[in-house]
């Protein structure tokens, strides 16, 4: 430690052959003395480096030693530092008494009494190592301090996090399973309906018609457990980022009609009604089922969420990109939901129509991310909403 900081020692006199003598009597090992032949140059070395102690010759022409110990007195980086007193004068010039009223630790006399001036020196730099040695223990505690605290945040803010995830979790587990249960519910219900027609032998509950009409009801309940179910497989396949596109040559407006189409029914039992405006046609390389799933999701959403006002799709074809519009007309989305809606489970608040999973929007987004395209939300709470799926166009398939 010494060799690497040595403890600095600073010598002040106009006389080049008093700093010789005096710099032999105090050096040593692990020890740098700087000599100083004035003043000035004693500030100016001051302000360079940490001193553990300086000796003032105190006759000197311009500045003396004394006015040299009232600036150090006087400024921060260096009041600390333990002066020293040299003079040639005469003790009945009483220098001793103005010398300690200056700040000074001691007053030495010349002739120099080597053995005396080398153990004064030797108690100084030890007490300047000592302070040096605690100031660092000080620095490391504070450090050590420091990275405690930040450890502790961090621990607090993973602690909260596992909480956050745990309740997450909980509320997850409530919401699949009462979504599983209803058209689970439905289904049971059917069956046990049909098993007391069969017990009592009541065959005209069998007709064509009627199982037509039974065998459509079964459906409808399956697709909406096989959705819930692939959408919770898409959600674990884009937080594991295994989510792929077949990407294909795809007709948009072509795709859009059939969507609407196979809507349609689903729409008029909501009480409203779709229309679509896609004239162009646009082709583009992208995986069509995908596309399918974003503009059902949208459109779901539309009839769900859209009061039963009329739902309008538009297609809109640019050089580079193709936009697909669907626009309610429904209650809307206050801004500070607007961002919220595309996080994962993440369903309205105070909708009077009952939420899904809170999924659709945010798996939608994934895939029309995937595809290099967006999909965005405007709307003026009480004027409803328009969703925007924006795709680019590509005139070759992607290496
Ligand atoms: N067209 C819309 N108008 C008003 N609010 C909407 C509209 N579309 C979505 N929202 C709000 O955004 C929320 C999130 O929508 P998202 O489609 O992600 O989930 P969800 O419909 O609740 O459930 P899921 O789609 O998984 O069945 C909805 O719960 C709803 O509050
Ligand atoms: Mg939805």
């Amino acid at each position: 430690m010494q060799a690497e900081h040595p403890t600095k020692l600073l010598i002040v006199d106009d006389l080049p052959e008093n700093l010789q003598a005096l710099n032999a009597v105090i050096r040593g090992d692990g020890r740098q003395i700087f000599q100083a032949g004035s003043g000035e140059e004693a500030l100016a070395l001051l302000l360079q480096h940490d001193f553990a102690m300086a000796f003032l010759d105190v006759q000197m022409p311009g500045m003396d030693g004394f006015e040299l110990a009232e600036l150090m007195r006087g400024t921060e980086r260096t009041r600390q530092i333990p002066i020293v007193f040299v003079t040639a004068a005469g003790k009945e010039l009483n220098y001793s008494f103005k010398g300690y009223e200056a700040g000074a630790v001691d007053v030495l006399y010349k002739p120099l009494d080597s053995r005396a001036v080398r153990s004064k020196v030797e108690v100084f730099v030890a007490l300047y190592e000592q302070r040096e040695a605690t100031r660092a223990q000080v620095r490391a505690l504070e450090l050590a301090r420091q990275k405690q605290e930040a450890t502790l945040a961090e621990l607090n803010a993973a602690q909260a996090q596992l909480q956050r995830a745990l309740a997450m979790r909980d509320e997850f587990m409530s919401m699949v399973s009462h979504e599983m249960r209803t058209p689970l519910n439905t289904l049971y219900l059917e069956t046990q309906l049909r098993k007391m027609q069969l017990e009592r032998g009541n065959m005209a509950a069998f007709g064509a018609e009627q199982l037509q009409r039974m065998v459509a009801r079964d459906d409808r309940q399956i697709q909406s457990i096989i959705r819930l179910i692939d959408d919770m497989l898409d959600v674990s396949r884009i937080r594991s980022g295994k989510l792929s596109l077949r990407p294909g040559w795809v007709e948009l407006s072509g795709l859009l009609r059939r969507v609407v189409h196979d809507l349609t029914p689903q729409a008029a039992t909501a009480g409203c009604t779709i229309s679509l405006e896609a004239d162009t046609p646009v082709s583009g390389w992208w995986d069509e089922f995908r596309i399918e799933q974003i503009v059902v999701n949208l459109l779901t959403n539309a009839l769900r969420y859209g009061a039963q006002r009329p739902v309008a799709v538009t297609l809109v074809v640019e050089q580079d990109v193709a936009r697909v519009e669907v626009r309610d007309q429904g209650p809307g989305i206050d801004p500070e939901q607007q961002q919220k809606i595309f996080e994962p489970y993440e369903r309205g608040v105070g909708n009077e129509v009952p939420a899904g999973l809170g999924l659709g929007l945010y798996i939608s987004r994934e895939l029309a991310e995937v595809h290099e395209g967006t999909l965005t939300v405007s709307s003026t709470p009480g004027e409803g909403a328009v969703f925007t799926l924006t795709l680019p166009r590509r005139d070759a398939p992607p290496a």
